[in-house]
């Protein structure tokens, strides 16, 4: 939809001097900084053209949307539950998705016309965890979504070992064959030739969209269409946004903005974290999906040529007003080295407080409250946390959406992504790639003892040995 008018209202005066005063960038600042934003907007631009970069493609896919569509709308109403089995991104981006967009408490609630399944995202492959999912998940009424890029990482392919043999038990061979669909790249790795070898359902995922990238592919759509969410929506704001984010005038741009005020208060005034702090509990999954986004795209060892610059900032996920209660006091008056970014709806359900009962009787205890709504109360601790934080010269900056639906969903994850890839070459890093996650897999296997990992087995063992004068 073409020309679509945007959900967000994205606010950085309070990044600036313009809220902030000495706290805040200048004119002065952004200018200085203008020419590496520039250089970044060429850069991802040139690595999308050579089609290394597909994630700002991936709202044009409508060829994708109709598959898992399709895929969706023939299930059986039996499949009452889809559990994903995936981790990193091949989690988080879906459950931010299912948070989002589903009704709270989804999973606990009887099933509703037009929205037919409850998702579930074990996610880590702890066994007390997923041996409770096996338990609620009954195998006839339960469809087990594997979904990782490589095909290769343990935890998931743990988690899918474990399901394969007790749907086998349960249904045969054929009937497991039936509750199960995969989600890896087109071509290669372990997962796409095990899907190939025994005829499973399979869906790509773009060689050029990585995990953290890749929640408005198949691995969030497949998952959203089965619980009936709105992936046309979805796809139609994250399509609005993208077309603003390749501007690459850094004022008409809001993702290379927020890219750069963010690296600037990191790079020139030691501030090297970000708190991203939802004002809705369906908006907390977006920001632990925005914590791996950020965290792995940015912390480098090396810098694109290679020298060793141990970079990156680090991003921190909070709850409003929750976190008013845990955090906001070191955010407050603690060392003045984060940015922070607030996200809410400006719509929200009602839910009115009584104007009479005997608690409001007395107006100078919980007066205030009657009659008003407990939407506004939290909007208020929202106002109350900025006006805080920005008297006190923290850098802010507030998005509003027009209320929690797909497309200003889309628009947000197009914005944050965009952020995160024109971040990168403003720390000299490649945010594509992920060389610490790759070792730490690698490592893992050598753990296991798995074959062609024996070399690492020593860095295992060095890494366990203990001294017995820090031994308690
Ligand atoms: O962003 C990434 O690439 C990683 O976080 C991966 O998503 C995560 O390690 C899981 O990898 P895979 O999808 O290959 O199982």
């Amino acid at each position: 939809m073409p020309g679509r008018t945007s959900t967000l209202t994205i606010d950085y005066t309070n990044l600036m001097a313009a809220g902030v005063a000495d706290c805040g960038l200048s004119e002065a600042d952004l200018e200085r900084w203008a020419g590496p934003a520039g250089d970044s907007v060429r850069d991802i631009a040139e690595r999308r053209r050579k089609r290394e970069v597909g994630f700002l493609d991936l709202p044009d896919d409508r060829n994708q949307v109709k598959a898992v569509l399709e895929y969706a709308r023939a299930l059986p109403p039996s499949i009452d539950t889809v559990v994903v089995l995936g981790i990193g991104g091949s989690s988080l981006g879906p459950h931010a998705l299912y948070s989002a967009l589903a009704r709270p408490l989804d999973p606990l609630r009887p099933r509703a016309a037009g929205l037919p399944r409850r998702l579930l995202f074990p996610d880590n492959a702890d066994p007390a965890t997923f041996e409770a999912v096996l338990e609620v998940c009954p195998p006839e009424r339960t469809l087990w979504n594997v979904v990782t890029k490589s095909g290769s990482t343990a935890e998931t392919a743990a988690q899918m070992l474990v399901v394969f043999d007790r749907l086998a038990a349960a249904l045969g061979a054929e009937g497991a064959r039936r509750q199960v669909v995969v989600t890896t790249d087109p071509t290669r790795g372990p997962l796409r030739r095990l899907a190939d070898r025994l005829g499973l359902t399979s869906f790509p995922i773009p060689a050029s969209v990585g995990g953290r990238f890749s929640v408005l592919s198949s691995v969030g759509l497949l998952p959203a269409a089965c619980a009936g969410l709105d992936v046309t929506g979805l796809l139609d704001g994250a399509r609005a946004m993208r077309d603003r984010v390749l501007e690459p005038d850094l004022r008409q741009n809001p993702a290379l903005f927020l890219a750069t005020a963010l690296a600037a208060h990191h790079q020139d005034r030691g501030r090297p974290m970000v708190v991203v702090m939802p004002y809705a509990d369906a908006l907390y999954d977006t920001a632990d999906w925005f914590r791996q986004l950020w965290a792995e795209s940015l912390g480098k060892a090396n810098d694109t040529d290679g020298k060793p610059v141990h970079v990156g900032p680090t991003p921190i996920a909070s709850r409003g007003a929750t976190d008013q209660h845990s955090q906001l006091q070191l955010y407050a008056e603690g060392p003045d080295d984060k940015s922070y970014l607030f996200l809410a709806p400006r719509e929200r359900p009602l839910l009115p407080l009584p104007r009479s009962a005997p608690a409001v009787a007395e107006p100078e205890d919980y007066g205030y409250l009657a009659g008003r709504d407990m939407g506004a109360l939290l909007d208020a601790e929202l106002r109350g946390t900025i006006a805080s934080l920005t008297r006190r010269g923290r850098p802010n900056a507030h998005i509003a959406l027009e209320r929690v639906c797909a497309p200003a969903l889309g628009e947000l994850l197009m914005l944050f992504m965009a952020t995160t890839a024109y971040a990168g070459p403003l720390y000299r890093v490649n945010p594509f790639d992920q060389p610490g996650v790759e070792e730490a897999k690698q490592l893992a296997y050598a753990a296991l003892g798995r074959a062609g990992f024996e070399h690492l087995s020593g860095h295992v063992e060095a890494a366990r040995d203990p001294d017995p004068r820090y031994r308690f």
